[in-house]
């Protein structure tokens, strides 16, 4: 018998693909989300990836009356939590509807694990909890801050995860960092699709590439960096995907414990770096105009990978032109 891994968030971008992942590495899948980020549609082309359809069950993680009764149906191994929400600037705007659906939901989710007895849990954190950071590479002692209520849910989460294995050691954790996820599967059959106007470079740099909108806006050619553009850690979804099975696999293996582990390359690239790559996988120019720096950024963020690579045997290996040019093809799917 397969294990069982409820996938919160599972039709969104770092769910869908890091479902594929689990379903090759001989996991049962079983996707819970709203819908309010994703379509239904991604479940076919899951299924079509992988040969296999996960069981889906359409609800809102703050529900916990539907909770109880999904954790009674399944006997789960794991949980994997990717639902939230996580637009930075919509989150000063609400930022109610953020500690509601990413605090108060992890906390209803958390619960009804307790009662269900199932304790190993894979949690979606993000690089933004570093802050400004004061060196680089950034380890996972690099202390924490943040500087919007995105920022502040994730490491609010983290706390109370901490508090919950200090109280009952008998969880198996992973708070998982991500830095900047990029680019799509291979098939070009799912990726990310963002509602309205990206917030994020890469997905923008797409929708300029395929002609949906007229130009990149570069914020900031002051910053201090080899450009003067903002340098990020990209990583491809698909690594991120299979950093998820890794640190899963390392859970259920190991005693419990509470872990927190970067997952990116170890290398950053900039606004202009990235945006020349794209343009190469594109095989067109993709117009840019130097624009004012974006409030709250920062220069440069990459990752300290040493942990991932000795705890869970894991690394990136995807570069960025491959990133952008799976990016590609999934953009050329989408816009046609
Ligand atoms: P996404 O929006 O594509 O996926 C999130 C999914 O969760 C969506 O399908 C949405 O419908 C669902 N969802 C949201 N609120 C829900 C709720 N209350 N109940 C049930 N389902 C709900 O986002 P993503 O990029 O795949 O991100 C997944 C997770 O990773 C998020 O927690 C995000 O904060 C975190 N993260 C993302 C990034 C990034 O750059 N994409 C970086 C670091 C961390
Ligand atoms: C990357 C670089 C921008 C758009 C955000 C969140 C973070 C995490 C990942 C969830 C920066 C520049 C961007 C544009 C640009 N998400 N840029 N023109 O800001 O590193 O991280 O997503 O946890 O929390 O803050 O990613 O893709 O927005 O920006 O010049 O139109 O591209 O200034 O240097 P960021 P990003």
């Amino acid at each position: 018998m397969s294990q069982k891994i409820l996938v919160t968030g599972g039709t969104g971008f770092i769910g869908s693909h890091t479902c594929v992942e689990l379903q090759a590495a001989g996991y049962q899948v079983v996707i819970l989300d709203s819908l309010y980020n994703s379509q239904k549609s991604v479940l076919d082309a899951i299924a079509s990836i992988s040969g296999q359809r996960s069981e889906f069950i359409q609800g809102d993680i703050r529900d916990a009356a539907l909770l109880q009764q999904v954790f009674k149906q399944y006997q789960f191994q794991a949980v994997m939590h990717f639902a939230g929400l996580k637009a930075v600037g919509e989150s000063v705007a609400q930022p109610l509807n953020y500690y509601d659906n990413n605090v108060a939901g992890t906390v209803t989710l958390l619960q009804a694990m307790q009662v269900a007895d199932v304790r190993t849990f894979i949690f979606s954190s993000s690089a933004t909890v570093y802050g400004d950071p004061q060196t680089l590479p950034i380890p996972e002692d690099h202390p924490c801050s943040a500087t919007n209520p995105y920022g502040h849910t994730k490491l609010v989460v983290e706390e109370i995860l901490a508090n919950l294995y200090a109280s009952e050691t008998n969880w198996r954790i992973a708070r998982l960092r991500y830095f900047n996820p990029v680019g799509a599967h291979p098939s070009g059959l799912i990726g990310e699709a963002p509602q309205g106007t990206p917030n994020n470079l890469m997905p923008y740099v797409a929708q300029v590439a395929s002609g949906q909108r007229q130009q990149v806006s570069v914020f900031g050619n002051d910053y201090d960096t080899p450009d003067g553009t903002g340098v990020r850690d990209y990583i491809h979804v698909m690594d991120l995907a299979q950093g998820h099975v890794a640190a899963l696999r390392y859970c259920l293996a190991n005693e419990p414990e509470l872990l927190t582990v970067n997952l990116g390359t170890g290398r950053g690239y900039s606004v202009l770096e990235m945006i020349e790559a794209f343009s190469r996988s594109s095989g067109k120019p993709v117009a840019y105009q130097i624009a004012p720096r974006r409030p709250g950024d920062i220069a440069s963020c990459w990752a300290d990978t040493r942990l991932a690579e000795t705890k869970l045997n894991w690394r990136a290996d995807k570069d960025i032109q491959e990133m952008c040019d799976d990016a590609w093809r999934w953009e050329g799917r989408q816009s046609n």
